[in-house]
């Protein structure tokens, strides 16, 4: 999948520097075409002559050496990749992207490249205060909005002697990581029909009242457009929501639960993978007033249930692969695990509601990604889109494995 592609590895001034070199040697060995670009401060960590020598192509370092056939060479060094891996990526290098500073190569280099044609990624390594500081976090909270990659750090023991996040990412994590961005940026959904539904049910009790939900869509949403920009023809099954759907998204606006239940059914026998975010009301009232409930004396509701979508899918089954969602307040684990076996699931995505970032109208989520051979993969806070794609990477491996 790398193979013949053209990375900028941009080396930044930090101890990790050293991990960089088992990285290009990795990336050399997938059969890229790799071309490094060090900061000063990168120099004093690791010589150039170690790059030079993985890489076999001439190592730049400054905007004004000699060896550049021309003076515009930071232009030429940003046309060239498919994709650029900053690694690592220091409090200095984030900051000064995001704030548009181009006071060297590799910071020149950066702007001027063409992000619709290459994604630019960065991984940080740091100290974990720094990394912690408002700054930091803001700064990559910006450029993620900006559409750069930010890869989270690991947590571990770092060279300062403090133990926390901030531990670059090791190499071959890395190099799997640039792999499912190449995959991504190629299309590797195209010819799949993904069906998505999002968002609440509405369930009606009379012409102006309904039992609800708290779900805002977002997860959903997000899921769709990274299936669509990823070549997938996506169908959005939507409760109702405040969101506008994505681009070239067949959106189906539906109510209550039944409605969702009647969308669903129609589509499955014509998809190859079903993820169900919506949270759908497992009960309504048995009987919907046909005028609105003057106030008065008390009322009794009787709830009844509602039909499970998803595990009627997974009865009927045919080929399609399954992604529920669980959203629990208690016991996350085991009631995820329990909704994969009684709904025949293959992946479960499990959001415990009781953490912070987590669950209904946040824009970030927190998940445990369970899977049927008894795995689960922890991921840490991410922004849902950013969370889409690696669900989106996960179920397209499982689907070819
Ligand atoms: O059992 P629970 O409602 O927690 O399961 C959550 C998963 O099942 C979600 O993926 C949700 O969309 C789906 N579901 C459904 N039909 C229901 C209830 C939940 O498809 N009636």
């Amino acid at each position: 999948m790398l193979e013949g592609k053209i990375v900028l590895l941009g080396i930044s001034g930090g101890i990790a520097a050293y991990k960089s070199a088992e990285l290009a040697r990795l990336l050399v060995k997938e059969g890229c075409t790799v071309q490094v670009v060090m900061t000063e401060a990168a120099c004093e960590f690791i010589s150039p002559l170690t790059f030079k020598t993985l890489t076999g192509r001439p190592v730049y370092c400054s905007l004004f050496e000699k060896s550049h056939s021309s003076a515009t060479a930071h232009i030429d060094l940003a046309r060239e990749p498919h994709l650029a891996l900053i690694a690592p990526a220091t409090a200095n290098i984030i900051g000064k992207i995001r704030a548009g500073i181009a006071d060297d190569l590799l910071s020149t280099v950066l702007m001027a490249m063409d992000r619709g044609r290459s994604p630019v990624i960065f991984s940080p390594s740091m100290n974990s205060t720094m990394f912690s500081s408002p700054a930091v976090r803001d700064n990559i909270k910006v450029l993620r909005q900006r559409g750069y990659l930010v890869v989270e750090p690991g947590e571990g023991f770092l060279a300062c002697g403090e133990v926390g996040e901030g531990r670059m990412v090791e190499p071959p994590q890395l190099v799997t990581y640039l792999k499912s961005i190449i995959a991504r940026e190629e299309g590797d959904y195209t010819g799949l029909t993904v069906l998505v539904t999002a968002g609440p049910t509405r369930e009606p009790l009379d012409p102006v009242r309904y039992f609800g939900n708290l779900s805002s869509g977002k997860m959903g949403y997000a899921l769709a457009r990274a299936a669509s920009e990823r070549g997938a023809r996506v169908i959005l099954i939507s409760g109702p929501t405040a969101l506008d759907p994505p681009e070239k998204v067949h959106l189906s606006l539906v109510s209550s639960a039944r409605e969702m239940y009647h969308a669903v059914m129609e589509e499955y026998p014509n998809v190859d993978i079903v993820i169900k975010t919506a949270a759908v009301a497992d009960y309504r009232p048995e009987e919907c007033f046909p005028e609105k409930v003057k106030k008065g004396k008390e009322i009794e509701v009787k709830l009844v249930r509602n039909p499970d979508i998803l595990k009627e899918l997974g009865l009927n089954k045919k080929g399609q692969f399954l992604v529920g969602f669980a959203a629990e307040t208690e016991d996350l684990l085991d009631n995820a695990n329990k909704k994969m076996k009684e709904k025949n699931l293959d992946m479960v995505v499990a959001n415990d509601l009781g953490v912070e970032g987590a669950g209904f109208a946040t824009d970030t989520n927190v998940v445990h990604v369970l899977y049927r051979d008894g795995f689960v993969e922890e991921f840490p806070i991410m922004d849902k889109y950013q969370l889409s794609h690696l669900i989106l990477d996960r179920i397209i491996s499982l689907r070819s494995s």
